[in-house]
């Protein structure tokens, strides 16, 4: 090539990137392909993989919420946008003419008009392009591609929860792939098992008569989480039962309702995808670990520019501004941000207390990055020093949460630092009256430590052992609300600290250490100047 046309072909180039200034480190279409290639490997001969992006959902009127794509279908393909099916085959099928495919991917059609109202979509050849993939086609030509799911052994795909509606605006709409699938495939929840009756009627069937009061417990404790049980009135009788002979005969009506009458699997996805996710790759870690270090950034602004005048409502609006600043899309979950009894309220999204006074405040925040998401938490004093009580609580979780780090250990139970920041808290209220025993059972600490992070801020998992290159958070809180059962001097007392780690070869790694957690630490950094000192807005209520 000459120089005049290599040149030519550099300010193309150059006039190609300023013109699609959109961030240029998503995942790549490999990390995707890879994804799929590993799912299709775990995939039985003769099967088919049926996976759903998520719907648009309206907001108000003619006003939709922000799409964000469901994780599971993003992990596998990469599209960004809503309505889309991803058709995964464990074999090569061939097309009446000859050529061979092991997927499809159904994209929303592209259109001038609704593109100019709601952004650009891929399109086919946007989806073979920029996702890799060779079979696309449009989402409303998913019915007319008739794939016949009947002729599979193994039919997967993600439970349903019918929780999208026809908007009639085109007919390519989740709602109506959902309604194609479920009519060529057959589709009638009646012939399959959820999940999780399947793996209760697994345990009936492995656990021996004698030992059936375990199993009743474990049925007692499954319907506090999924009232729907209710309904299955052999699994109800043998909940009850007392006699061996009853017990017996429920559990053989129940062992023959494993018996599958439909290839139609609602468990597999959500097991293999789970195995998959919980260990992260290093594109993965790329991101989550911005995403991260984006939020702890988040939380030492926060530390400078807190003052007692300040609202809720404007502290979640630093934190976030700084998440826009480093191009984070979203929040990766609404943001809790709680002073004094408010952080006693595990999951509190209002944020609008309009001045925090002298509170501790409850902070717990994370930035999604590429869709990766922090999970991360500090509770500091609004003017700056912690008191005597507030120091006393806040040292126990820390103690707490320091132990269970240590024991995030390649090999380690998963299910050993709660054990072990739970005996740190009980000690610590017992020392100080808080609780009349270290075995009493108390509201005070009424959550889990550990849980996965990544396309999802409660990632899914298998949650055995601890496997390097998992991110997992660590989170032992103490909450005393107004009115508990203890010194008064206690109440109002909510705290947490949340810190994501990444299991080692070498060990744990906090990745989000650069937000201080000490007293020390984080009184020094609150007495630290903000520029936000200056930033004052004219006051609109004279
Ligand atoms: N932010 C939700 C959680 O900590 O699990
Ligand atoms: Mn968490
Ligand atoms: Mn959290």
């Amino acid at each position: 090539m000459k120089v005049n046309q290599l040149l030519f072909v550099f300010f193309i180039l150059m006039g190609f990137k300023a013109y699609s200034q959109i961030p240029a480190d998503y995942l790549p279409k490999d990390f995707h392909e890879s994804r799929r290639e590993a799912l299709r490997a775990k995939m039985p001969t003769n099967s088919v993989a049926v996976i759903f992006a998520n719907p648009l959902r309206n907001r108000a009127n003619d006003v939709d919420f922000v799409f964000h794509q469901d994780p599971n279908f993003y992990y596998l393909t990469g599209y960004r946008e809503p309505n889309g099916v991803l058709v995964l085959f464990s074999d090569m099928q061939q097309t009446e003419d000859g050529k061979t495919y092991n997927e499809m991917l159904f994209v929303q059609k592209k259109d001038k008009r609704a593109e100019q109202w709601d952004g650009k979509r891929l399109g086919i050849e946007g989806a073979k392009s920029e996702l890799g993939f060779n079979r696309v086609m449009n989402g409303e030509d998913f019915k007319s591609a008739n794939i016949n799911f009947k002729a599979f052994d193994r039919v997967f795909i993600e439970k349903f929860n019918d929780d999208y509606r026809n908007s009639a605006r085109n007919k390519g709409e989740i709602y109506d792939l959902v309604k194609a699938f479920k009519e060529q495939a057959n589709y009638n929840p009646k012939n399959f098992l959820s999940p999780l009756k399947k793996q209760i009627y697994e345990l009936v069937k492995s656990t021996p008569i004698e030992n059936s009061a375990n199993v009743a417990q474990i049925i007692g404790r499954a319907l506090a989480y999924d009232p729907s049980l209710k309904s299955d009135t052999d699994l109800m009788n043998f909940k009850d039962a007392t006699e061996i002979a009853v017990k017996k005969d429920l559990k053989e009506k129940i062992t023959l309702k494993l018996d599958a009458k439909t290839n139609i699997d609602v468990s597999f996805l959500s097991n293999n995808l789970a195995t998959l996710r919980e260990v992260k790759t290093a594109a993965e870690l790329k991101l989550l670990t911005k995403a991260i270090r984006i939020s702890a950034v988040g939380q030492i602004e926060v530390m400078k520019a807190m003052k007692p005048h300040m609202s809720e409502t404007e502290l979640q609006g630093i934190h976030e501004f700084v998440y826009k600043k480093y191009g984070a899309e979203y929040e990766g979950y609404p943001s809790i941000v709680g002073a004094g009894n408010n952080g006693c309220i595990l999951h509190y999204i209002e944020n609008n207390k309009t001045k925090v006074g002298n509170d501790l405040v409850l902070m717990d925040l994370g930035a999604e990055y590429r869709g990766y998401t922090a999970d991360v938490t500090r509770t500091i004093p609004a003017n700056g020093k912690f008191t005597k009580e507030q120091k006393a609580i806040y040292n126990i979780v820390l103690e707490a949460q320091n132990a269970g780090i240590a024991a995030y250990k390649i090999g380690e139970s998963m299910a050993k630092p709660n054990q072990i920041a739970r005996a740190i808290v009980n000690k610590g209220l017992f020392d100080l009256g808080i609780i009349k025993s270290k075995d009493e059972k108390h509201p005070y600490f009424p959550h889990g430590t550990s849980h996965h992070i990544g396309l999802d801020v409660h990632d899914p998992g298998n949650y055995g052992n601890f496997e390097e290159h998992m991110v997992v958070t660590m989170e032992p809180g103490i909450y005393i609300p107004e009115g508990s059962n203890c010194d008064k001097k206690w109440w109002g007392i909510g705290i947490r600290i949340e810190d994501d780690i990444l299991v080692t070869k070498n060990g744990p790694v906090n990745l989000s250490e650069g937000a201080p957690r000490t007293v020390k630490a984080i009184e020094k950094m609150m007495a630290k100047k903000s520029v936000l000192d200056d930033f004052v807005l004219p006051n609109l209520d004279e």
